[in-house]
């Protein structure tokens, strides 16, 4: 039976744009306390428009990177507006150059904030999911984090080890009823990662844009982009539903990825 996300508290962060932000409205929707976080003060801006049309809505100016700002964060959270439900860990960054071009600080950096960040706001979420023996945590890996993408070699190792994050973290979460679960997007058409990715590209194949997006498509059974619904439909079901799956890795590809 589907879970009422009436009052439950949601956390979702990189709210300020693209896919996090339709996940947090998604919530809004819902009558969920949704809490948006990104380090980008957007998510101000746009938490105050989701307050303003009457949705029960706190945003943080954060660094998911920074892992005791992090903590003090998910306590004011627990303190002021109760135990966290749902955490979708969105947040991500990715880059694309040759592989004899990735830098020690880029590699560092994509570990960072796909991967640390990821595991710093778990951290902070579960103390209420415990003490309810409930809970969701939603990661995002990708569909580069089950075959890896060219071009993108230490985007696609961070995004694989959020997926083996996802398992370990499922087996030891299990006994307190939290399930933990990872969602692979494709390329996904109207937001940031996919604006930088086409940019990279559009530079390191020497192709057109049109000619960028034909070449991607062509490779997808369901022959169209990834939309930001589709993603969004995907995180609605396993906050409010899903109770026998955990440690999973869902593509939401189009059938591009089927394992
Ligand atoms: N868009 C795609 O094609 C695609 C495909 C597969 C997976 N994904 C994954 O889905 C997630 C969302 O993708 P998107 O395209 O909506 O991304 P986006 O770039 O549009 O938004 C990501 C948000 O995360 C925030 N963020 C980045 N670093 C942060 C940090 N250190 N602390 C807090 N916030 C931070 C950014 O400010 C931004 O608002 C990412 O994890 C991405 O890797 C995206």
């Amino acid at each position: 039976m589907a879970v009422s996300l009436k009052e439950k508290v949601c956390v979702v962060t990189g709210a300020a744009r693209s896919i996090g932000l339709a996940i947090a409205e998604m919530y809004c929707q819902h009558e969920a306390k949704v809490v948006m976080i990104d380090i980008n003060p957007q998510v101000d801006i746009e938490a105050e428009r989701l307050a303003k049309e009457g949705y029960h809505v706190k945003s943080y100016v954060l660094d998911i990177t920074d892992r005791e700002a992090v903590l003090k964060v998910f306590d004011e959270i627990y303190n002021e507006i109760g135990p966290v439900y749902a955490l979708v860990n969105n947040a991500g960054i990715v880059d694309q150059r040759p592989f004899d071009e990735i830098t020690s600080e880029q590699m560092d950096l994509q570990m960072r904030v796909n991967v640390s960040g990821t595991l710093f706001c778990t951290q902070g979420a579960i103390r209420g999911m415990k003490e309810n023996k409930a809970g969701k945590i939603i990661n995002f890996s990708s569909k580069s984090g089950k075959t890896g993408s060219a071009l993108m070699v230490h985007y696609s190792a961070a995004k694989g080890a959020v997926i083996a994050l996802t398992q370990a973290l499922a087996f030891e979460l299990a006994d307190h009823k939290i399930n933990v679960n990872c969602l692979c997007p494709g390329i996904t058409d109207a937001t940031g990662v996919w604006s930088e990715v086409s940019k990279g590209y559009i530079h390191n194949l020497q192709m057109p844009r049109d000619e960028v997006v034909d070449r991607f498509t062509a490779k997808i059974p369901l022959k169209r982009l990834t939309a930001i619904e589709d993603v969004v439909e995907f995180t609605h079901f396993l906050t409010v539903s899903g109770d026998y799956c955990t440690g999973q890795a869902f593509n939401i590809t189009g059938g591009r990825e089927m394992h």
